[in-house]
């Protein structure tokens, strides 16, 4: 997508830089690995992309927040965010391997892990590895309502993680089903989640704000890639105004409610906040 770029880790420097001029606080890294097998170990190794990227960016700004993805799916050779068994995703063997992400993450030096997967259970498990191995203080940002949404198109070109059978509607939710996020916030809470993630961000609006009304923790509305795509591209065609939709759609999230917002606008909205004051 136009302004989206995959790094390579000679050209971090540069980029942390131009975070730090902007005034950003905090990244969301996502890894790219150059091989995959069917246990997802390039997501756990000790020099894995992430992992690396982590050290690295921890050596340029020990400010800056980093919060790492844990999941598998652009590591898995089928693309699914857990391990398959038999052409079915099975929850237990994905959980083990997760929790190997998650330590390698923290061992790197992340300081949020975010984890995607929707499996079953996921926060407990990583919650309880992080304490037996010593990271008692790493929060969990749990990407706890997670709607199996066409919305992800884009980032799936670009990450690689298209699954290769089936689909995801087994493990992420029906975006017909509006009380199953009451029931996969409380689980997530009651498993050590620190702050929660709806994802989307503005096609879900609805269920931000029932998620404000009904928790007490930080939420993080999580602009996706189809998002970003539909804003850009009507904006390259000339029938929206780019800055004034993308603010708007910022508004519109932390009007529903949201704490903290995720986008790939992140830089363009500091500049165009800049020019504003
Ligand atoms: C999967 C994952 C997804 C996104 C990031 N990690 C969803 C998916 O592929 O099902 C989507 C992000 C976006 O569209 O911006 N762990
Ligand atoms: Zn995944």
């Amino acid at each position: 997508m136009p302004g989206v770029y995959q790094l390579t880790l000679d050209l971090l420097e540069e980029e942390i830089h131009e975070l730090r001029t902007l005034g950003i606080k905090a990244v969301l890294l996502f890894g790219i690995p150059s091989w995959k097998d069917d246990l997802a170990t390039s997501a756990y190794a000790p020099d894995g992309i992430v992992q690396r990227a982590v050290r690295q960016i921890k050596a340029l700004d020990s400010d800056l927040v980093i919060i790492t993805d844990t999941c598998i799916c652009h590591y898995q050779t089928e693309g699914h965010c857990g391990i398959p068994v038999n052409g079915r995703i099975d929850n237990d063997v994905s959980l083990d391997i997760h929790v190997k992400v998650a330590i390698s993450q923290a061992e790197a030096g992340a300081d949020i892990l975010a984890p995607s997967s929707m499996m079953d259970g996921f926060v407990t498990y990583i919650r309880h590895a992080l304490e037996e191995s010593g990271y008692k203080d790493i929060p969990i940002m749990s990407y706890g309502i997670k709607y199996a949404s066409s919305y992800y198109g884009p980032f799936r070109d670009a990450a690689d993680n298209l699954p290769a059978f089936g689909d995801r509607r087994t493990y992420q939710m029906d975006p017909a089903n509006r009380l199953e996020a009451f029931r996969e916030a409380q689980s997530d809470i009651e498993e050590g989640a620190d702050f929660m993630i709806i994802k989307p961000g503005l096609p879900y609006l609805d269920i931000i704000r029932d998620m404000r009304n009904s928790l007490q923790i930080p939420l993080v509305s999580y602009q996706v890639s189809g998002e970003y795509a539909q804003i850009k591209a009507a904006s390259q065609n000339g029938w929206i105004d780019e800055k004034n939709t993308v603010l708007e759609s910022m508004l519109a999230m932390k009007r529903a409610g949201a704490d903290l917002i995720v986008t790939y606008f992140a830089k363009d909205i500091a500049k165009f906040l800049r020019e504003e004051s």
